[in-house]
């Protein structure tokens, strides 16, 4: 019972509260040491390996990519290969010294934490950015679409970011069975949401592949700006 009261928590709780999450070196390791633990995110984490490495490779090689979130650096391997500097970034001080700790890749890397709502770079100052697993986790609509347009606005060329689909499986399941269990609604995106935001910031939706088709909800949208 405590468990399933603990993850109500979360899911209800504001993007400014979330933030404050991994602040600390210590909550920052109990959560990345779980994530390495549990199978099932193991196996997640091998899908979102294959998923990243190819999108990425679709993009060609780059200068500068950012990650944000970066959390502990779960997925600095697979973009170190792709770039000559990798930036890590995170609003939480604990994820950052974790990864800068527990996360070094052969590839240069820098550390940065920053607000992904406002980040302090100039307009397409970096090559790519990836964005995972963060979109799904801020309750209000304004602030995925604020998240979407600054993502966007530092890359020069593409953007790939995790969503949670509206129009899931798993997200449809939930849907119809809120009036018997009450769970809480998801923080959800719909594809044709993110394509009309992509264009209004000046790039595509090429593709939005589903993690798994059942059992997660979750999407990766890859974002190519147009060239100038
Ligand atoms: C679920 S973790 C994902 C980390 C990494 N992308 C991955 O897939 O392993 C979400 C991260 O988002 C960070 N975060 C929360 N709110 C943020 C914000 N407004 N800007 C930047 N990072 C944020 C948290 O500190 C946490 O490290």
């Amino acid at each position: 019972m405590h468990h399933v009261s603990t993850k109500k928590k979360r899911t209800q709780q504001t993007s400014e509260a979330y933030g404050q999450n991994y602040q600390k070196d210590r909550e920052a390791a109990t959560y990345n040491a779980k994530y390495r633990a549990r199978w099932s995110k193991r196996i997640t984490t091998w899908r979102e390996f294959g998923l990243l490495e190819r999108l990425l490779r679709s993009q060609g090689q780059n200068k500068i990519l950012l990650d944000l979130p970066s959390g502990g650096g779960r997925l600095s391997p697979p973009m170190s290969h792709h770039t000559d500097l990798l930036i890590e970034a995170d609003i939480a001080l604990g994820q950052l010294r974790y990864g800068r700790d527990h996360g070094l890749v052969s590839t240069p890397q820098a550390w940065l934490m920053a607000s992904g709502f406002s980040m302090p770079l100039k307009d397409a100052s970096v090559d790519g950015v990836v964005c995972v697993r963060l979109s799904h986790h801020l309750p209000d609509k304004t602030e995925r679409e604020q998240l979407v347009r600054e993502l966007l606005r530092v890359s020069k060329r593409f953007c790939i970011m995790s969503f949670f689909d509206h129009y899931s499986l798993k997200n449809t399941l939930r849907r119809l069975t809120h009036p018997f269990n009450h769970k809480p609604p998801k923080s959800t995106m719909k594809i044709g949401e993110l394509r009309r935001l992509a264009n209004d910031c000046g790039a595509r939706l090429v593709e939005s592949p589903a993690l798994f088709l059942i059992g997660s909800g979750h999407r990766y949208a890859l974002m190519v700006k147009d060239k100038v």
